[in-house]
């Protein structure tokens, strides 16, 4: 029979956003998420922004096309999403019968939360004419009124697969849209979006550390502000900025995106350094607080009791569908996926 004080964290789980259970403090959680792996056949699919600790018990981690792709080819029964609530959606999208956790169901995103469904269908309704381009970070219900997602590492493709000629709405972060209307040359109309994290970035004292050390690279995500970017000597994805970082000869780099991939790069590069671009204030901003909910305590809670849980209405999942499915062929025939 369940226990008392498990019953009342189940109740208290949409409360909360997890299940709120105390953990014995001698408990090796590494082994227990490994045992738990094997038990369950559960995969664990992280971000690059996840704390050092998560991703290093996660089987796959990724930039958000690599996450949807191994979503969608994992032959796992239980799929554990760290990350934040879009991804672990798009992974139930994808999987419908399999189970998908989110270690906090609370992991939300300030991106996704700036474009709500009943303006953005009112927004595409005036403009009729328009394919609707949508980044992954956005609600299940913004992708069903969409025609294709894309992500920042295949979002000049899939554009470039829509005729020139045809207007396109692209939502909702408008520094990724501006980014990319400079650089296909596109006028694509732009839904009023933006991640907090990445707009926080100051340039003034990017510029006052790259007085300091000359030799480092900036490198920036496109979700950053037009600003940044132009002192940005590359530009692309966490998995692009990673890459890049790995091939490139420079010994210094200026991070200009959320801090979890610097633990990757440092491992990469163990010899290179990595400087965190700093945002306006003091506070820790280019730490995403939605990111930084998922714990690995949360990550064995979610394994253990297969709870918190990622569910959908069947019509939604559908329409939410066809437009990812249409990013992932696009992508698989311009070669940045695999079959
Ligand atoms: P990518 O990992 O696809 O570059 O996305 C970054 C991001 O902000 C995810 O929330
Ligand atoms: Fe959303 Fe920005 Fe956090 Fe990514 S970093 S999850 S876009 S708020």
């Amino acid at each position: 029979m369940e226990n008392f004080v498990l019953s009342a964290a189940r109740k208290n789980l949409e409360n909360v956003g997890y299940l709120d259970l105390d953990l014995d403090p001698g408990k090796d959680l590494f082994q227990e998420i490994e045992r738990l792996k094997r038990e369950k056949n559960a995969i664990i699919l992280a971000h690059y922004y996840q704390e050092p600790d998560i991703q290093d018990v996660a089987d796959y981690i990724g930039d958000s096309l690599g996450l949807a792709q191994a979503a969608a080819k994992t032959e796992a029964d239980l799929i554990v999403f760290a990350g934040v609530h879009f991804m672990a959606e798009t992974a139930k999208i994808l999987n419908p019968g399999k189970k998908v956790l989110l270690p906090d169901l609370k992991a939300g995103c300030s991106l996704a939360d700036s474009a709500p469904a009943g303006p953005f269908r009112k927004f595409k309704e005036a403009h009729p004419d328009h394919v609707v381009i949508s980044y992954i970070n956005c609600t299940a219900e913004i992708k069903a009124l969409s025609d294709i997602i894309c992500t920042s590492s295949n979002a000049e493709k899939i554009i470039e697969s829509v005729p020139a000629d045809q207007p396109i709405i692209f939502a909702p972060d408008k520094n990724l849209g501006a980014y990319l209307n400079k650089k296909t040359g596109r006028n694509m109309l732009l839904w009023n979006g933006s991640c907090m994290v990445h707009e926080i970035f100051s340039l003034e004292k990017i510029t006052r550390l790259k007085v300091r050390h000359p030799e480092a690279k900036v490198i920036a995500h496109p979700e950053c502000e037009d600003a940044v970017l132009r002192v940005a000597e590359f530009i692309g994805s966490t998995t692009q900025l990673l890459k890049y970082t790995q091939k490139d000869s420079a010994q210094a780099y200026i991070v200009a995106t959320e801090t979890g991939i610097l633990h990757q790069m440092q491992k990469e590069s163990p010899l290179k350094t990595f400087i965190p671009a700093p945002p306006t204030n003091n506070c820790a901003c280019n730490d995403c607080p939605h990111m930084k909910l998922n714990t690995l305590e949360k990550v064995y809670l979610c394994m253990e009791y297969e709870l918190p849980e990622i569910t959908m209405e069947e019509n939604l999942r559908l329409a939410a569908k066809k437009p990812i499915e249409r990013m992932l062929e696009i992508s698989r025939k311009a070669g940045l996926i695999g079959g």
